[in-house]
């Protein structure tokens, strides 16, 4: 391992000087050599600008979506992908794994290679991600050794993860006309840690074929062990960073955590933001759509532009993209709930944002300027004002200057207006710039931009594009502030100001062109010595009106669509796969004379900037159906007489050991997802007073208990026993026993349902919190005098397609009446729903028949409008597949996205409803809403 580090560090040193090329080479199914030095990753020598987003496939169980989720991460403007794989969603018990369906990761590598996305391939083994076990399977609970150490339980467990996904990995790999392009080990592996596990994981990779660079995400800034030197260390060390932090109730809040990504961890590796913070998990219910507000644009604008220039950082990953659905038992209880929007730049119903188009412009720029590729640290331009503060680097062999303005106080607020005294590669200049607050800009200098030499701009470079001979630019800056850009000739060029105002001045080779951002202005700028220029001046938000798709004709730049979501050009026809989301007119700047969008061709002029110019009809209207004729179905508290079994271990593998024996955690009986029963028999006395209850089902779970078919109430579950400090109480509960419900000799039964809301993390590697209990942890009937003998009841790993986390072990999951097609006994046993909601678990199911527009990417949400304060929530089953958890009146949760795949045309709606108290009617008014819906010109419909 060592000695191929050396190998691809050499090789890195010696392509250092080869020409730079920075936009994503699209992958295609020859072979390629990976390499890297201390500024970039490169293949075959060129250098590459990884900018990646974060995408986790198992948080959309719809694969045919995943193509479109990738489709938009591209047209963004990224050139890669960062993947986790979650060991825990692909095996359901010891030695079974299953990467069938949902689960096809090889379909999520080919799809990332048709795309030209580079992969960073994320396959732990830990991966924390706020899902379940942090990745682990539930099962490694009940393994002994701690988990994330060298202990030979772990290794064996792990071993054989890594056996079946590594090869898969491996055949992806750039080296095998593939796109990925780096293999992380492990993750935020901070505390408690064990180089030995480092360096077998490394090991393993290399046996396995992984030949790619080998990364790893340090915690929390680079200062707990980072993995950069000595045992264990990794090639590309990367650095996690979450400025913002995760307050969302206080949106405004500026970089509490720290400035950035700065610092070098490794000198001959390129500097890698491996996350970097694009969201914020909601830990305090505040819904993410204010997350999106604390991680919006001009967070982004300030602090990814600050990373770039102080870091040189040429390899990026933002977390996350698109954050998903924590479906089925997916969510890691403690910090999330069922939707893992995260705030993303892409909602979780899959509609772009705001954030969609600050990424663009930024992502545009990081792969399109080539010479941003290779930097070195620079000598800033002095502002006048020293309230603004300048960051420079430059490209050691263009000498492209790159300045960051922003802000001298990083939260100030001030509109300033300054000049700026700029030694450029071209020439000494005075250069007026603006900061209106919290903002930040990368003015470029000395940049040879297509056939143009750009001596500076203070607007920014979103790309530019070469079509049939000439350039085309698009620069912007914020709506009404002034801009300057000064272009070099060797003699005075032809100005033609085809739209707004623009004036133009020559002297001494420079045209020098000065306008106010507003709209979009047209400049055409031929003669001078060199090829002709369309220059395109907008605001941020027309430059982000813009697409840009790279075809084998070059490149095309697309305007007024909703999304491009692919181009290509052949003879004189440019054929788009575009969306709109309302009637619109579409631009086109391309090597072509005829468009075609969506399969239809559309009508187009030649504009007077030589752009084909047509209209696109928006989408039709979506009409959907009511949720009537609700059938129901109770579930009798701890009914039936099979799936049991006796529950008597009196020994655990996890540190955490029981209140009371036996020992009644519900994974050491192979019930690793959802709800368990649990039924205990004892003779009673008479004399009994109270049923004392322990349980732990991780945040917002509760438990349910009955005594001899009576209910005694309900209590919320236990988060965790810690060890230190000693919490020997969690989720406690005590329940008077009903005056002359126990007779003496007689039989009793306490029944209990206890809900794992799923499995804590094992982010501290120190098992303490990873093997934390669900279920029972203990039980006490004050006055009894004989003991209780227990049985338990959960789910069964039945269900091949939606796989061990979509169902949990209540009864009607386990005879599937979550299921379309209902088992023997049919739907005779389902009956009009009786208007009132007894405590205990019931069941309700309709069917639903969607009819929407064709050639539509329709999205749609299930929405509880109850606003009462009753004490239910609800399992929420399309077509058998679980897609998540309403939890009433505990929140924020009331919208759950209902991805097409496992929508269909005719549906069918279940919902499992787990009362804790009695309540009138059912669990309503719910309804379909749609939260998306654009005509699309991805061919088939979505
Ligand atoms: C990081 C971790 C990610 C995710 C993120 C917060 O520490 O590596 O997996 O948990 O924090 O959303």
């Amino acid at each position: 391992m060592r000695l191929l580090a050396v190998v691809l560090v050499l090789l890195g040193s010696l392509t250092a000087t080869t020409p730079v090329v920075a936009a994503p080479v699209a992958v295609d199914s020859g072979q390629h050599e990976v390499s890297y030095d201390k500024y970039s990753l490169t293949v075959d020598g060129k250098r590459v600008m990884l900018w990646s987003g974060e995408f986790h496939y198992f948080r959309l169980p719809s694969p045919e979506l995943w193509r479109d989720v990738l489709e938009k991460v591209r047209a963004a403007g990224f050139s890669g992908v960062s993947l986790y794989f979650h060991w825990g969603y692909h095996s359901p018990s010891p030695g079974v794994y299953d990467f069938t369906g949902v689960r096809d990761v090889d379909r999520l590598l080919r799809l990332a290679d048709e795309l030209g996305l580079y992969v960073v391939a994320r396959p732990g083994p830990y991966i924390n991600a706020e899902t379940s076990g942090g990745g682990f399977p539930a099962w490694l609970k009940t393994v002994v050794g701690r988990a994330r150490s060298s202990d030979p339980g772990y290794t064996a467990a792990y071993t054989d993860w890594l056996g079946h996904i590594n090869p898969i990995i491996a055949r992806h790999q750039v080296g095998r006309g593939g796109s990925v392009i780096a293999y992380n080990v492990e993750n935020e592996y901070a505390v408690n840690v064990d180089p030995a596990y480092m360096e077998n994981l490394q090991r393993l990779a290399r046996d396995a074929g992984i030949d790619v660079p080998i990364v790893h995400n340090n915690c929390c800034g680079g200062d707990l062990a980072n993995w950069s030197s000595g045992r264990g260390a990794v090639q590309i060390p990367g650095v996690d960073d979450y400025p913002q932090s995760f307050d969302c109730r206080n949106p405004d809040t500026w970089g509490p955590w720290g400035h950035g990504v700065t610092r070098r961890l490794r000198d001959d590796a390129p500097v890698y933001a491996a996350e970097y913070q694009a969201g914020a998990i909601d830990l305090d219910n505040a819904g993410y759509d204010k997350c999106r507000e604390l991680t919006g644009p001009s967070y982004m604008k300030a602090f990814y532009k600050n990373n770039a220039i102080a870091s040189g950082a040429t390899m990026y990953g933002y977390y996350m993209t698109y954050g998903g659905t924590s479906w089925g038992w997916l969510p890691q209880p403690n910090d999330v709930y069922t939707s893992y929007d995260y705030g993303s730049a892409i909602t979780e119903s899959r509609q772009l944002t705001a954030k969609y188009d600050e990424f663009k412009r930024q992502g545009y720029f990081m792969t399109t300027v080539a010479p941003l590729t290779k930097t070195d640290a620079a000598t800033a331009p002095v502002p006048a004002d020293a309230a603004v503060f300048t960051l420079a680097r430059a490209n050691p062999d263009s000498r492209t200057q790159f300045v960051l303005v922003r802000q001298a106080d990083r939260a100030g607020t001030a509109d300033l207006a300054t000049t700026l005294e700029w030694s450029t590669p071209d020439g000494e200049y005075q250069v007026p710039v603006r900061v209106n607050g919290r903002d930040a800009k990368i003015l470029v200098a000395g940049y040879d931009l297509g056939g143009q030499r750009l001596v500076w701009s203070n607007s920014e470079i979103l790309t530019h594009v070469t079509v049939s001979g000439r350039d085309v630019a698009v620069l912007y800056g914020r709506d009404g502030e002034q801009g300057s850009t000064v272009l070099r000739y060797d003699s005075a060029p032809t100005v033609k100001v085809l739209d707004g105002e623009v004036r133009s001045s020559y002297q001494d080779g420079d045209l020098r062109l000065d306008y106010v951002h507003a709209g979009l202005s047209r400049v055409e700028v031929s003669g001078g010595g060199r090829p002709p220029v369309l220059l395109l001046l907008g605001t941020d938000e027309t430059a982000a009106g813009f697409w840009r798709q790279d075809t084998s004709a070059g490149p095309v730049l697309v305007r007024g669509t909703s999304l491009v979501r692919s181009a290509e050009v052949k003879g004189n026809r440019v054929t788009l796969r575009a969306d709109t989301d309302r009637a619109t007119e579409v631009e086109v700047f391309a090597p072509a004379r005829h468009l075609t969008v969506g399969g239809r061709s559309v009508p187009v002029r030649r504009t007077s900037s030589g752009s084909l110019l047509g209209a696109l009809p928006g989408p039709e209207e979506v009409r959907l159906p009511e949720l009537v004729n609700w059938r129901h179905r109770a579930e009798s508290p701890g009914a039936g007489e099979s799936g049991w079994t006796t529950a008597d271990k009196t020994t655990t593998a996890s540190p955490i050991k029981p209140k009371s024996l036996p020992v009644l955690y519900t994974d050491e009986y192979g019930h690793h997802n959802g709800n368990v029963w649990y039924r205990g028999g004892f003779t009673a006395n008479g004399a009994e007073k109270t049923v004392s209850v322990n349980a732990i089902t991780g945040r917002r779970g509760i438990y349910l208990v009955w005594l001899n078919g009576r209910y005694l109430g309900s209590a919320a579950g236990g988060v965790q026993a810690d060890s230190e400090p000693v919490n020997p109480d969690p989720g406690r509960g005590d329940f008077a026993v009903p005056a002359g419900l126990l007779v003496d000799g007689q039989q009793a039964t306490v029944t209990v349902l206890v809900e794992n809301m799923g499995h804590n993390d094992d982010w501290t590697a120190d098992d303490i919190r990873h093997k934390q209990p669900r279920g029972l942890f203990g039980v006490a009937v004050e006055g009894a005098t004989s003991p209780i003998s227990w049985q338990i009841r959960g789910s069964r790993p039945t269900d091949g397609e939606r796989g061990p986390m979509n169902t949990g072990g209540l009864q009607g999951e386990r005879e599937g009446w979550h299921l379309p097609v209902l088992g023997a006994e049919g739907s005779d046993r389902w009956q009009r729903p009786p208007g009132v909601m007894s405590p205990g678990v019931s069941w309700y199911r309709t069917n639903f028949r969607l009819d929407l527009p064709r050639g539509h990417d329709v999205s749609l949400g299930l929405r509880f409008d109850d606003t009462t304060a009753r004490g239910y929530r609800v399992l929420i089953f399309v077509n058998g597949w679980n897609m998540g958890q309403y939890l009433n009146g505990v929140g924020p949760q009331r919208e759950f996205v209902l991805p097409a795949g496992v929508l269909r045309d005719h549906n069918t709606l279940t919902f499992a409803v787990i009362a804790t108290e009695a309540a009138q009617d059912g669990p309503g008014p719910v309804r379909l809403v749609t939260l998306g819906n654009h005509r699309t010109g991805a061919a088939p419909d979505l």
